[in-house]
């Protein structure tokens, strides 16, 4: 089997490409290599990939031709796309990033999987597409139509454009909501990493509306496990949904959509608690209000993921945060 990963050198990605090419696969990586976060942690997380059975071209997958050029090189059965502009806050910045990467990005994917024929597509949303819905769990069920953030409403889009090419020719394909991943190999930008480097440096940390949050945090390992046993899952036409009460998650095209979460959100102060705990230092914070875009709660119904992989993240906050820690330290001395 071949498979193409976008996204190679990222946080989920380079775990994506570590659990493929330990089973035995071919595994072509893209990644532009940008600069949202020190390039040299995506640079350390390659070298760890060194591998017979890996080819890693650095590209941008905004770049049709280059995207073209790529399938039509390696000629892919499967293609799990996790490139694109993350973070919440950043599409406040800079929305136009959002576009090219998770958008224009994601046609050229799109594109290229109906041209070659790909088997499964298999790409990641974000637990953010619930914006402001307040019934818990989040339920796969649940209309998503009001989005807080560009950041959601670009992968909002990727789930009704990958419905469009699913109907259209047929491409099977499956939508991942992650739900705040973290561990080892962390991204910079999320709260977990930079409140562990804040703690260690002993600067003041800043949390938003007074720390009243909580956060279905999710351990890399069980969101790659996931990942690894859809591979072979490609969803079929659903010949049960109806039309004139269309169910969200599926479709009469082969295409399927799953929350994949712990199924267990955290209390923002008790995750600060335990990192302190972990750190072996208190941590110095600074209370602000509800930052734009951010929602307060996160907690996915995983209902679907169990039934059809038989398995559900299974990783405590507490398990993961200390192998994150001991990864940090170790990683910086
Ligand atoms: N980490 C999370 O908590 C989380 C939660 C929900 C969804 N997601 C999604 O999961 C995927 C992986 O996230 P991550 O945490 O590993 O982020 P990441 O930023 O570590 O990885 C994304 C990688 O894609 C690359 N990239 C960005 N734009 C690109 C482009 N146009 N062409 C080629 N490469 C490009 C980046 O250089 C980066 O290495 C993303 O789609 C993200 O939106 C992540």
């Amino acid at each position: 089997m071949k498979v193409l990963v976008t996204g190679a050198a990222g946080f989920v990605g380079s775990h994506v490409v570590r659990r493929l090419l330990d089973s035995g696969i071919e595994v072509y990586g893209v990644d532009s290599m940008n600069d949202y976060y020190d390039i040299s942690l995506k640079e350390a997380r390659l070298r760890l990939l060194v591998h017979p059975n890996f080819t890693f071209h650095k590209a941008n997958i905004e770049d049709r031709y280059v995207v073209n050029e790529i399938f039509e090189a390696f000629r892919p059965q499967i293609v799990i796309n996790l490139a694109a502009q993350a973070g919440v806050r950043y599409s406040l910045q800079n929305p136009n990033a959002y576009i090219e990467s998770n958008v224009v990005g994601f046609l050229n994917i799109l594109e290229s999987c109906r041209k070659y024929d790909i088997k499964h597509l298999i790409f990641a949303s974000s637990s953010s597409v619930y914006g402001l819905n307040k019934k818990m769990p989040f339920s796969v069920q649940d209309n998503v139509d009001h989005p807080i953030s560009l950041y959601a409403a670009t992968k909002k889009s990727n789930e009704l454009m990958a419905h469009s090419y699913s109907h259209l020719f047929g491409l099977p394909v499956t939508g991942l909501r992650f739900f705040t991943v973290y561990g080892p190999w962390g991204r910079p930008d999320m709260a977990y990493f930079s409140f562990t480097k804040r703690i260690v440096e002993g600067t003041p940390i800043q949390i938003f509306n007074e720390g009243d949050m909580k956060r279905d945090f999710t351990y890399i390992d069980d969101i790659v496990e996931s990942i690894f046993r859809l591979i072979d899952l490609s969803p079929k036409p659903n010949y049960d949904w109806d039309p004139l009460n269309p169910e969200p998650s599926s479709s009469s095209a082969p295409y399927k959509v799953y929350n994949i979460g712990n199924h267990q959100p955290v209390d923002l102060m008790l995750f600060v608690n335990l990192l302190e705990k972990y750190i072996g230092k208190k941590a110095v914070i600074e209370f602000l209000p509800m930052q734009a875009g951010d929602v307060k709660e996160t907690y996915a119904d995983i209902s679907e993921l169990y039934q059809v992989t038989g398995f559900k993240p299974e990783v405590t906050i507490e398990s993961g945060l200390q192998s994150f820690v001991s990864w940090y330290k170790e990683y910086y001395n």
